[in-house]
């Protein structure tokens, strides 16, 4: 049985829930244990401290997980004035901006293109085997996903090289809006110069327009290097050979829609474990409308 977004209304402010985004980065519990707290039902009490601190812990939920919408005529969550990209250490890519997350075109028998959705923080798979794609939803973990998020200085305009970050934030450089587009099979590609942050942060690297591995593969993590592809043609060759590859209509191989769900298999090979295959880069309706009762985090 599958419920909607949560809402949890109070006198000045409304908080929404998406069980499906939230990883447990504990921003929230944290931040406002009375406002929330996971061993309480409901979990989100939002009469329990005033609308200023409860959106301002909601700012920060990394995963855009939390939302909120103010009663009382305060302030909504305004855009963030840069774009960041943060690749997180075995985990997925943290992207906080004035983001049009929008799913993808072309896809062969696939529907119209999606309309993009304004999102201020989402954090998106790069591991290859969520089940919310694009969004992460902790499989990494039990994937044993493993990269250090290290970002490559030489890639890009190290921050520290410019005006400072003032100077860099002041510049419009990093401003809104970001386009953020799942490519079919493929990676993420971005819209706009970003600012790259390693795992660490001790890396901060201005770059325009990437493209950035969802699959797990690349050997040029974060970046895209093509292995999906690789990966996709001699996988598609292997099954020509046995003839049960399907012909193709366009030099790009196509997939088994199939193995777009596929859940993670620790008994796989590690060359195998990750995979973007059959995966639509569209955003399913249910990442953002319906959760399972199994997948309620709190
Ligand atoms: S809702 Fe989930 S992802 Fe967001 S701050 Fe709370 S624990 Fe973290
Ligand atoms: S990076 Fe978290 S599920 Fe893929």
């Amino acid at each position: 049985m599958s419920r909607r977004v949560h809402e949890y209304e109070g006198e000045q402010v409304s908080v929404s829930y998406d069980a499906k985004r939230c990883i447990h980065a504990a921003e929230c519990v944290h931040g406002l244990p009375a406002v929330f707290n996971p061993d309480r039902r409901p979990w989100v009490d939002p009469e329990a401290a005033d609308a200023d601190a409860i959106a301002g812990v909601i700012e920060r939920c990394p995963t855009g997980a939390l939302r909120f919408e103010r009663l009382d005529g305060g302030p909504a969550e305004a855009a963030p004035a840069e774009s960041v990209v943060t690749v997180a250490t075995d985990g997925p890519l943290y992207v906080q901006g004035d983001l049009r997350i929008g799913g993808a075109t072309g896809e062969p028998g696939g529907s119209a293109a999606e309309e993009a959705r304004v999102e201020y923080r989402a954090a998106l798979c790069r591991c290859g085997e969520s089940a919310n794609k694009p969004f992460c939803d902790n499989t990494h973990h039990e994937c044993g996903f493993e990269d250090p998020g290290a970002v490559d200085a030489g890639r890009g305009t190290v921050v520290e090289d410019l005006e400072g970050e003032a100077g860099v934030a002041s510049s419009g450089r990093l401003a809104g809006p970001l386009s953020v587009t799942a490519a079919p099979n493929g990676p993420l590609m971005f819209g706009g110069m970003i600012e790259l942050r390693s795992g660490d942060e001790a890396t901060r690297t201005l770059v325009e327009n990437p493209a950035l591995c969802r699959c797990g593969h690349s050997r040029d993590k974060p970046f895209c290097d093509g292995t999906h592809f690789r990966e996709a043609a001699a996988s598609c060759r292997a099954s020509a050979e046995t003839n049960s590859c399907a012909p193709h209509s366009s030099a790009e191989p196509t997939w088994s829609a199939s193995t777009a769900e596929s859940s993670c298999d620790s008994s796989r090979s590690s060359a195998a474990r990750f995979n973007t295959s059959g995966d639509t880069g569209t955003i399913k309706a249910s990442a953002t409308s319906s959760i399972s009762a199994s997948l309620a985090c709190w």
